[in-house]
């Protein structure tokens, strides 16, 4: 289940949620002009652009052609390059980037340590990493009535965001310490808004490249409707106000790895 194609269905609706993010994953990259910087899984370019608008020379790589001809078309005239890869492989020489940036990407990879491994060959030698992982708390309970569901049905040990728990400190650590990196992190959290359950069903899940590849066979086996009632259920009886919208807070880590 982590190996999904990111472009089908709309990715766009969580991409704009995750804009915040984006932002504080660039700021604290400290980017100078001039500097290469690569956006490991760009989706809909959210780091690409914020990097670009910075002055710096942005590669954006992502595997799902929709996504890259999103990324091309809102580019417009900024130095952004888009490549068809991904974490484990890139298509750029060794140590050819400044600074590695991958916003809720790289934790889909099906093989963390070969992600690692490649991010760090093409890091330079002063060369940065840095990374967001949702942390476990709200979203997860959202999200995780999918997920299980899923998994119930396909044995499949994955999860919504790979197969390790890359918000643990030790994991990061233990993957890019062989590649002479240290790594710090902060907890940040952003909230995800909608007008209603129903929208964030629609809009977050439905549409989203997870719902489209997961809900036909969810409704073969006869469970959509069951996952669909949990999820609106748990959405208003725990971040719906009065007037109706959801406000969703999502924490996650965001980790900067230098050597
Ligand atoms: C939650 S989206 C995040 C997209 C974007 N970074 C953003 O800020 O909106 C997940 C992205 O991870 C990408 N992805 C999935 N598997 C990947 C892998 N093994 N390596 C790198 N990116 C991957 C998907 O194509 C998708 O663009």
């Amino acid at each position: 289940m982590s190996q999904i194609d990111w472009g089908l269905g709309s990715y766009e609706a969580t991409g704009a949620d995750l804009l915040p993010a984006a932002r504080e994953l660039v700021d604290a990259a400290a980017i100078r002009p001039g500097e290469h910087v690569v956006d490991i899984g760009a989706g809909t370019g959210n780091v690409a652009l914020l990097a670009a608008d910075l002055g710096a020379r942005v590669t954006a790589v992502e595997s799902a052609a929709r996504l890259r001809e999103v990324i091309r078309e809102v580019s417009g005239e900024r130095d952004v390059t888009v490549v068809d890869g991904t974490a484990a492989s890139i298509p750029l020489a060794d140590g050819s980037a400044d600074v590695l940036l991958s916003n809720f990407a790289v934790i889909f990879a099906p093989d963390p340590a070969a992600a690692m491994a490649e991010m760090a060959r093409v890091a330079g030698p002063q060369g940065r990493i840095l990374l967001t992982s949702w942390l476990p708390g709200d979203i997860e309970e959202v999200i995780g009535l999918l997920v299980r569901a899923v998994r119930d049905l396909t044995g499949d040990g994955g999860s919504a965001q790979g197969r390790v728990g890359w918000h643990g400190p030790d994991v990061l650590n233990d993957l890019l310490g062989e590649h002479g990196f240290e790594v710090s992190a902060t907890t940040n959290d952003l909230i995800i808004t909608t007008s209603s359950p129903q929208e964030y069903w629609q809009t977050r899940i439905a549409d989203h490249p997870l719902g489209v590849t997961t809900f036909p066979m969810l409704e073969q086996a006869g469970r959509l409707d069951e996952v669909r009632a949990r999820t609106i259920d748990v959405l208003t009886e725990r971040w719906t106000g009065t007037s109706g919208e959801v406000r969703l807070p999502a924490q996650y880590l965001l980790a900067v790895a230098t050597r």
